[in-house]
């Protein structure tokens, strides 16, 4: 029997802290139900303590999640443990994930600890977290950077406490895949009691190596837990991808040796998934979920493949969830149709009034457009209309006028809370005089960062535009995300989304602070 190779996702942790990336409560729990259809092993649901709304995402997705573990992460002190506690409780399989950093720059210029007092507070938080959950993983952050011999140390006395899987992240993404393997196998050899924990590895991807030195870390390192996420999803150059590790070992099992438990046909709708609620968008030439992953352009590609698949192919498509673009649904589905479709896209609304509301918004869309695909419906789910979370403004109306030689002009209707807004206004274009408008009516202030249509299904002009709008106002930055065939009004949609997480304030201590 092969070994198993255990995959712990934090797109909703590391991932989510990209500057950008954060999620409600209700996207995270969606998230996390697709991650779960994915077979990860372990889910790193948030950091509980850092915020409201983070204890509440967590709460809830360990409620929902049965099937893979939900993990918390926790500074090593007693209150955040504590906090992750209370969050994970009740659920089926959970743990506590502690992280103290251990390198000597972080401790002096950052912690202002000694190394002795390091150790015992690494020591004291293990002991209390393993009071209160059998499953508790320990990061020295920054371990890849820290001396091995205090590592040695600091490791070898969590394990003596009861930590059940050490992980070494490189967090600044500094290694190199050789010396990265080589670095875990020494601390693997020189701690005794090592084997008494899973050892995990945890990489960013600043110098574009963190499948690389993830996989090292396994190979060289015989690590057995790799931290990952969703279209390489985290703040900087983000971290290890699931979908390019995950295949690779897969692939190169010949190499590898070893078992990895996920269901890849689950590997596409998690990455749309995730793009679609972070309006992260994956590079056409991405690794496994990028669109040209598996176009074949060339002449001599094209009739090697049609001859015989493997002379170019390593993968197949459809083993990683990619499908030819289905019609689903057309105008004349009826509820149940359209119940079941979401069913089967993982789908799950919280109740018949939500359902009653997606179906409502697909017939409306299905009048102005013929063919629905699934990637349609996954996007019309997310408008907060359906869901009815945090929906403060909401879009009424909108008309603009545009010829050439002429200045744009829009008129938008839209609702605040109860009252009805009517705004309107000039702009470079008809976007800019539609969002414009919004602003001339609300004043917030917020700074525009970032504006990107993506057309939902490639290849004709009557997909729907899905527009993110990314905004920052007082420190805080959000995304907003709106579908419609009309990119204007698409846009106006994002931005009243990203107006909506702005209204709802939650505030988050940052995970590395
Ligand atoms: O990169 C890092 O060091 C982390 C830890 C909190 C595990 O994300
Ligand atoms: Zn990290």
């Amino acid at each position: 029997m092969a070994d198993k190779l255990i995959i712990f996702d934090t797109t909703l942790r590391d991932g989510e802290q990209s500057p950008g990336a954060s999620m409600t409560r209700d996207e995270k729990l969606r998230i996390a139900r697709q991650l779960e259809r994915l077979k990860v092993d372990v889910i790193e649901a948030g950091f509980a303590a850092s915020s409201n709304g983070d204890f509440e995402a967590v709460k809830a997705i360990a409620q929902a999640i049965k099937d893979s573990t939900v993990c918390s992460l926790a500074r090593a002190n007693d209150k955040d443990i504590a906090r992750a506690a209370e969050a994970l409780k009740g659920g089926a399989s959970t743990r506590i994930h502690l992280f103290l950093a251990t390198s000597a720059l972080h401790m002096e210029k950052k912690l202002r600890m000694t190394p002795d007092q390091v150790f015992e507070q690494a020591k004291l938080a293990v002991r209390f977290a393993r009071n209160l959950t059998g499953d508790v993983e320990f990061s020295p952050e920054d371990g890849y950077r820290s001396d091995p011999d205090f590592l040695c140390r600091v490791l070898e006395a969590v394990i003596a406490e009861g930590a059940t899987t050490i992980n070494i992240p490189d967090t600044v993404g500094y290694a190199i895949p050789e010396l990265y393997g080589n670095f875990i196998l020494d601390l693997r050899t020189r701690i005794p009691n090592a084997d008494k924990a899973i050892w995990s590895v945890h990489c960013h991807n600043d110098l574009g190596m963190a499948v690389a030195n993830s996989l090292a870390g396994v190979k060289i390192g015989g690590a057995r837990q790799i931290e990952c996420t969703i279209n390489g999803l985290g703040e900087r150059a983000g971290n290890c991808a699931l979908e390019e590790v995950v295949m690779a070992v897969r692939t190169r099992r010949d190499h590898f040796g070893l078992e990895v438990g996920i269901d890849a046909t689950q590997i596409v709708p998690a990455s749309r998934l995730v793009a679609q609620t972070t309006g992260f968008v994956v590079q056409p030439n991405k690794a496994v979920v990028g669109a040209n992953a598996f176009a074949h352009a060339s002449g001599i590609h094209q009739d090697g493949v049609l001859k015989a698949r493997d002379t170019y192919e390593i993968m197949r498509a459809e083993d990683v969830g990619w499908a030819a673009n289905k019609i689903v649904l057309g105008k004349l589905s009826g509820r149940n149709a359209f119940k079941q479709r979401l069913h089967d896209l993982g789908i799950e609304l919280a109740s018949e009034t939500e359902v009653n509301a997606a179906f409502t918004k697909f017939k409306e869309l299905a009048d102005r457009k013929s063919e629905i695909f699934d990637e349609d419906i996954t996007a019309l789910v997310m408008d907060e209309s359906v869901t009815t979370e945090q929906e403060h403004y909401r879009l009424l109306s909108l008309s603009q006028h545009s010829e050439t030689g002429e200045l744009p002009h829009a008129r938008v209707a839209f609702a605040a809370g109860t009252t009805e807004l009517h705004a309107e206004s000039d702009g470079n274009g008809p976007v800019d005089a539609s969002l414009k408008a919004i602003e001339s009516k609300l004043g917030t202030g917020a700074e525009l960062l970032l504006y990107s249509v993506n057309a939902i299904t490639s290849g004709s002009t009557e997909s729907q535009g899905e527009v993110t709008v990314r905004l920052q106002l007082a420190g805080r930055v959000v995304n907003g995300v709106g579908a419609d065939p009309d990119i204007v009004v698409a846009s106006a949609k994002a931005y009243l989304s990203a107006l909506n997480k702005l209204h709802s304030t939650t505030e988050r201590v940052a995970a590395q602070g």
